[in-house]
């Protein structure tokens, strides 16, 4: 059975409990981190323990774990739970509160660190078939820069994706720019220049994206962080998605569209090649 890290001790996942009181569950008042192991390798685990630090930082939650000790825990996990692929989970709340109130008091936070076993290696027939996508409006909240576990309009958007059967919904905007994915960075390639949204409140800062810029600078690919609208994404060369679980994952049809000649883009899956190489 998996073990999981509750506040400084360890349980099998069927007696790991946190209270009612938790601020997490009453007011998703914490954040979290995704984490994937490929092949026993933590994919780049600083960059998501540095944006964990500063999620806790945006809204003002002190933990008594630093980084390291943060790393020595999900590493312990890992080793435990024996996992070769999957995630490592992450959520910080901001704590036991009683009686309830949307004013917070200084008090012990809930870090609970577990893994999940995941077949990532399925992915790689989706991405050389190419995956499908579906638009649908953000209507989340302005600061969809902080890893929040309050995640209602993701949950809504990956649903409109499921009952579409897409593999991810693409996000507009009011004014039908394109933000992001529902729990992925979005991605377009029109006349060799790539494409994504800038780093603002809109958008999560994701870590495969940072990961990726820094390949796109590497092989000397054109790139821009500049807004595109939802008519720029369909009539783009090419588009994909990045993430901790989708590494590069080319998107072929967006709807009713087809994306370039509906064959994934040879960018998009030279690119993910060399993701996966760097792990
Ligand atoms: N989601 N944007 C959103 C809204 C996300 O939820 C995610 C990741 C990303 C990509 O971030 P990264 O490259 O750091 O994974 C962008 C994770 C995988 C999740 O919630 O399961």
């Amino acid at each position: 059975m998996t073990t999981c890290y509750i506040n400084g001790k360890y349980y099998p996942i069927a007696e790991a409990k946190i209270s009612i009181t938790d601020r997490g569950f009453q007011f998703s008042d914490g954040i979290y981190e995704v984490i994937t192991v490929y092949n026993k390798k933590f994919v780049d685990l600083d960059l998501h323990l540095y944006r964990l630090l500063e999620s806790l930082k945006k809204i003002n939650i002190k933990i008594n774990l630093n980084r390291s000790q943060l790393e020595r825990i999900s590493k312990k996990i890992q080793k435990i739970n024996n996992l070769k692929m999957g995630i490592i989970y992450i959520q910080i709340t901001r704590g036991n509160q009683h009686p309830r109130d949307h004013k917070y008091k200084q008090i012990k936070p809930n870090i609970i660190i577990y893994s999940i076993k995941k077949d990532l290696n399925k992915f790689d027939q989706t991405a050389l078939k190419g995956a499908k996508a579906t638009l649908y409006p953000d209507i989340r909240w302005l600061r969809s820069d902080i890893k929040s576990i309050s995640l209602l309009g993701n949950v809504f958007a990956a649903n409109h994706a499921k009952n579409k059967k897409a593999h991810e919904a693409i996000l507009y905007n009011e004014k039908k720019y394109i933000t992001e994915g529902n729990s992925s960075s979005v991605w377009i390639i029109k006349n060799n220049v790539c494409k994504t949204h800038p780093l603002t409140y809109r958008i999560l800062k994701g870590c495969t994206r940072a990961k990726l810029i820094s390949l796109l600078i590497e092989n000397k690919y054109k790139f821009k962080e500049t807004i595109f609208s939802t008519k720029e994404l369909l009539n783009a060369d090419e588009v994909f998605i990045t993430s901790a679980t989708n590494f590069v994952m080319p998107i072929t049809k967006i709807d009713e569209h087809t994306i370039g000649n509906g064959k994934p883009g040879s960018i998009s899956l030279s690119l993910r090649k060399s993701f996966i190489k760097a792990i």
